[in-house]
């Protein structure tokens, strides 16, 4: 779809200053960091990556050939809490040469990525994560970081925030600002070879989720920023969604057989490719209902941040056919759809992308997903209160859509299949 040019267009793009994507990337870090003068690094991994492969060992070996020191913590774990960023920075500033750390690596999915970039401001500032929280003016400058993600989904190696889980709340923070957002991300698809078709499948249909969400998001023209001179997010334009629409169609394309032939270095690579591309439509525009919603119902399932993304992302497409039916019809395009009128491609959409969450063993409704009919409302309350995502959907004010949404994705009603 090629959008006409208007004169009162804006546009506010940010990303990390290095990428690098390539098999074997990994083998590069060490000269990448010497070549940053930096001189001791804290690697953050989890006790897959220190226990069952090289992967760390060899990292150390090739900083130490290049002369830099570097300190391993391998607590890492599936969505971190502000309590252990907090216990990890206790227990890393106890440690003798804590104080030479100057870099922070992150190697493996979203979920270290996201507890190396918090202790990026744990670590020097010495104070507990929460008091980041709702800020994006940091005292100073976070420690310079370089991650390498294991898996193709959250792009939070390029993203501003990091996302922690709050026990005492029982709820998701997120750290955010642009000067969390990694100084250099390297991507090797190799990394992700070993993912399990469960992880592959999270993390893949993340990435779906981040670059249709995206595509369909508020225009930067209506997107409230606050004032802030810097904002992290600030709406679609027409650099997010040239990148989005790549990333839609490299989903399509790719996602499956990395799903069903997980040793596939092609459809690995075309992930890792989509991942990225998603990432740098949704790190600058932002993200709107199905991230909200699916906040929501993680605190009630307590099910992966990738499949609840999956099981809510075809019903607020659906939802969005009023003012983005060219979009959709696109990405049925995108999708395999033959070509045929809009309105009809519209529709087809969230069917084709539904298609594809089921086939990648996510429930296709909520009913499924285990949710009971009365944690409904509670569930569009919820979702409603992540201001942040509920003020960029693009159909304001958006209680009432919410709401549809979520009664619609309950009963599997979608309208581009006939109902009985
Ligand atoms: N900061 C952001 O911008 C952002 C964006 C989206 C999601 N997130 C967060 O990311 C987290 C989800 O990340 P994820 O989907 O990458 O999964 P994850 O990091 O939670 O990892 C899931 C499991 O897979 C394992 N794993 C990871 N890579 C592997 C590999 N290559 N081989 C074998 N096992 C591997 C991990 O050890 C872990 O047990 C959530 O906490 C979510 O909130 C953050």
């Amino acid at each position: 779809m090629h959008t006409p040019v208007s004169a009162d267009e804006t546009l506010y793009f940010c990303t990390p200053s290095r990428v690098l994507l390539a098999a074997g990337a990994r083998h590069r870090v060490a000269a990448l960091c010497a070549a940053q003068r930096w001189r001791c690094a804290l690697i953050v991994t989890d006790r897959h990556f220190s226990g069952r492969t090289t992967v760390v060992d060899a990292l150390v070996r090739s900083l130490a050939a290049e002369g830099l020191e570097s300190l391993v913590f391998d607590g890492g774990e599936p969505d971190p809490s502000t309590e252990l960023c907090d216990s990890a920075t206790e227990e890393l500033l106890a440690r003798p040469g804590a104080a030479r750390i100057d870099h922070v690596i992150a190697l493996g999915g979203g979920s270290n990525i996201d507890l190396a970039k918090a202790l990026c401001l744990t670590l020097p500032f010495r104070r507990p994560v929460a008091s980041f929280v709702g800020t994006t003016r940091f005292p100073g400058s976070p420690l310079p970081m370089l991650a390498m993600p294991t898996t193709s989904g959250t792009g939070s190696e390029i993203t501003p925030g990091a996302i922690l889980l709050q026990h005492s709340s029982a709820t998701k923070v997120a750290v955010m600002g642009n000067a969390l957002r990694p100084a250099i991300a390297v991507i090797d698809p190799e990394l992700t070879l070993s993912c399990p078709p469960k992880v592959t499948a999270d993390a893949g249909l993340d990435a779906l989720t981040h670059a249709i969400e995206s595509y369909l998001t508020m225009d930067a023209t209506r997107f409230d920023t606050g004032g802030d001179a810097d904002p992290s997010y600030s709406g679609r334009n027409r650099l997010t969604t040239m990148f989005a629409r790549e990333a839609i169609t490299l989903c399509f394309t790719h996602l499956p057989r990395a799903y069903h032939v997980p040793d596939d270095l092609r459809a690995r690579t075309g992930m890792a490719y989509a991942s990225l591309f998603a990432a740098m439509s949704y790190a600058s525009a932002g993200l709107n209902a199905v991230h909200g919603l699916a906040y929501a119902l993680a605190g009630l399932t307590h099910a992966s941040h990738g499949s609840t993304n999956a099981a809510l992302l075809p019903y607020v497409m659906d939802a969005l056919r009023p003012s983005r039916r060219e979009e959709l019809a696109d990405i049925a395009a995108m999708a395999g759809v033959p070509r045929a009128d809009s309105d009809a491609m519209a529709r087809q959409a969230s069917v084709r992308t539904r298609a594809l969450v089921q086939e990648l063993g996510v429930p296709a409704d909520l009913a499924a997903f285990g949710v009971p009919e009365r944690a409904l409302d509670q569930l569009v309350h919820d979702g409603l209160a992540v201001t942040r995502l509920a003020k960029a959907y693009p159909q304001q004010p958006p209680e009432a859509d919410y709401a549809a949404i979520v009664r619609r994705a309950y009963a599997g009603e979608l309208s581009g299949i006939e109902t009985p």
